[in-house]
């Protein structure tokens, strides 16, 4: 077929393109390429052309390896294509799509090839994670039809990309999602200003970007410009400035705001009820003192808040009364560790039985464990670890929890649980910390229906008894048991070999 035939056949000069894209991949362990060959480029895998010209409009050749390689941190790219990206690409001039992303070596440590910037008919570029450094080339912003534009680097951390002037993006009004997470943005002056030039903005992910809000803070610019964003994440940054009188809560369309560990301070601002979309809240990991706004309870499709380290410092009670319960989709993750907050009970956290995770961790709570706590059906993950909690924990303080996979109670003013010989719990527990707990003398008998543990904390949990014969096989499975501090006779050693525990602490197994 000759240039243009139709049909979706390929067009020869697009196939000796592709061909000379291949020749510069020195290595495809993914085997990405592997179909690449034969006379119809467009069978070839990640490459589509159009159904009536035949010219290359897509070429996607994503490594879905990358999370693994996220995992093997030290053997990165295991699955990547490695060698060069070719320019040869420049003879693909219909290609709208482009997706090399999670090719983890392919960038080895090269900038971004600036002929990128002429892929003129670009709508979706995404170059995430190939460990590119150096900078970014401002020839992007000639991509001017870029609807979706993803250079994060995957080690977000590293901020081996940098970009000391982001003007360049003014010229990319088309754009809906970018993502420029772990590039090096601290020179850039004027974010802000420029962010405000793309109106279509419905995604921006900026984490560690290196931002700092010095330049644009005096202003007190709102953002309105921005009216589509629904998800912004400006995580990790440092913004070094008051939460309040900030542009972001000009922002009224935000789905999900994200922005721990960014250094924002001063205390939390009232515009917060005017984000009355918002289902996810991270300010997490930042310096905001004081009480959560009473105009919290406006935003009635919360669904997610983490407000973990901050300086909340008051009572759990007057907090509880902040948040929305206007709607019937309620919380379902609260986090409240580390935020300095009191209270005598948690009495009044029986309302939201939608709750799925409650982290109440390294607070001031005092008082009993109110036994509603049993009432939270959907309750999975439950945190009340180091707070001054007494009294007793009984069955019917677990009743209703069938979900709960991962409960810590440890480190508190002596908290003790105490159930019935024969009880048989609801739950099926993955992690248990139960630390300093009393739990003890006796082995307590219904951990043995706890088969999926991975992780038993029972330390300096008052137990003084002979280990059940059952232990070694209801915990084979586990990877990290801590008995340390209990008294336990250990009634047959052989079985000890047959388990895959990783970490066994104990210091007086008799
Ligand atoms: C398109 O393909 C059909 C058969 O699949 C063929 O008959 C026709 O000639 C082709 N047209 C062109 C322009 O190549
Ligand atoms: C592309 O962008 C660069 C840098 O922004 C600019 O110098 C150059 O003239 C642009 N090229 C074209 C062909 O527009
Ligand atoms: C980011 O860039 C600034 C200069 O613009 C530089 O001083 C800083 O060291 C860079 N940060 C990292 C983590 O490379
Ligand atoms: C809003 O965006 C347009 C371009 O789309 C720009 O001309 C204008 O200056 C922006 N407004 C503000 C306040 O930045
Ligand atoms: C935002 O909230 C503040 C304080 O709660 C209020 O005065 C202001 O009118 C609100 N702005 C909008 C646009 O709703
Ligand atoms: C907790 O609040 C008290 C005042 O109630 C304050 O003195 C203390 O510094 C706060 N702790 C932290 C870690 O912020
Ligand atoms: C919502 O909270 C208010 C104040 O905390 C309370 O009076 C009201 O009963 C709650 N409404 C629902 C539906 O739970
Ligand atoms: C509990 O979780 C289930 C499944 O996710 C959900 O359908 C249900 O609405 C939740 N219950 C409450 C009270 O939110």
């Amino acid at each position: 077929a000759s240039a243009g035939s139709g049909n979706g056949s390929c067009i020869p000069a697009e196939r000796a393109a592709l061909l000379a894209f291949k020749a510069a991949i020195t290595s495809d362990p993914a085997n990405l390429l592997g179909s690449w060959h034969g006379h119809d480029c467009c069978q070839w895998g990640g490459v589509r052309c159009h159904s009536r010209t035949g010219h290359v409009v897509k070429l996607d050749l994503h490594n879905e390896f990358v999370q693994e390689d996220y995992a093997s941190f030290w053997f990165p790219g295991n699955h990547s294509l490695h060698g060069q990206i070719s320019c040869s690409l420049l003879a693909l001039p219909h290609l709208k799509h482009l997706n090399l992303s999670g090719n983890m070596v392919l960038g080895d440590g090269r900038p971004i090839p600036e002929f990128m910037g002429s892929l003129r008919r670009l709508t979706h570029l995404d170059l995430s994670s190939l460990n590119f450094s150096g900078r970014v080339p401002p020839q992007l912003g000639n991509l001017s039809k870029l609807v979706y534009l993803d250079i994060n680097c995957g080690r977000t951390s590293d901020m081996m990309t940098y970009s000391m002037d982001i003007s360049w993006l003014a010229r990319l009004p088309s754009l809906k999602h970018l993502d420029m997470g772990g590039v090096n943005l601290s020179a850039a002056v004027d974010w802000v200003q420029t962010l405000n030039k793309l109106p279509n903005l419905v995604v921006l992910e900026l984490n560690y970007c290196g931002l700092n809000d010095y330049y644009s803070r005096s202003t007190s610019l709102l953002l309105h410009n921005l009216t589509l964003l629904g998800e912004l994440d400006l995580s990790n940054n440092h913004l070094n400035s008051p939460a309040v009188k900030n542009w972001l809560w000009g922002l009224t369309s935000l789905k999900s705001l994200i922005i721990y560990g960014a250094e924002l301070g001063g205390t939390f601002p009232h515009e917060l009820g005017n984000l009355t979309l918002l289902q996810t809240l991270d300010l997490s990991f930042n310096d905001i003192k004081g009480m959560i706004p009473a105009s919290l309870k406006k935003v009635c499709n919360l669904r997610y808040l983490y407000l973990e380290v901050n300086n909340i410092d008051g009572d759990i009670s007057e907090l509880i009364q902040r948040l929305p319960n206007c709607s019937s989709k309620n919380l379902q993750v609260q986090t409240l560790g580390e935020t300095n907050i009191t209270g005598t009970t948690l009495q009044s956290l029986v309302n939201p039985s939608s709750l799925n995770t409650l982290e109440l961790s390294f607070n001031h709570l005092r008082g009993s464990v109110p036994v509603e706590i049993g009432t939270l059906t959907n309750l999975t993950n439950l945190s009340l670890k180091f707070n001054k909690h007494t009294g007793v924990i009984s069955e019917d303080h677990f009743a209703g929890l069938t979900n709960l996979k991962e409960i810590d109670l440890s480190y508190n003013n002596g908290l003790a649980v105490i159930v019935d010989s024969d009880w048989e719990p609801p739950f099926n527990l993955q992690l248990t910390r139960l630390a300093s707990c009393h739990l003890g003398p006796q082995f307590p008998k219904w951990l043995r229906s706890q088969k999926g543990i991975v992780l038993l904390d029972i330390s300096n949990a008052g137990i003084i008894d002979r280990i059940p014969y059952w232990f070694w096989t209801t915990f084979s499975d586990a990877q990290f048991l801590n008995v340390s501090f209990t008294k336990l006779v250990v009634s047959c050693l052989l079985i000890w070999t047959s388990c895959q525990w990783k970490y066994f602490f104990s210091s007086q197994i008799i």
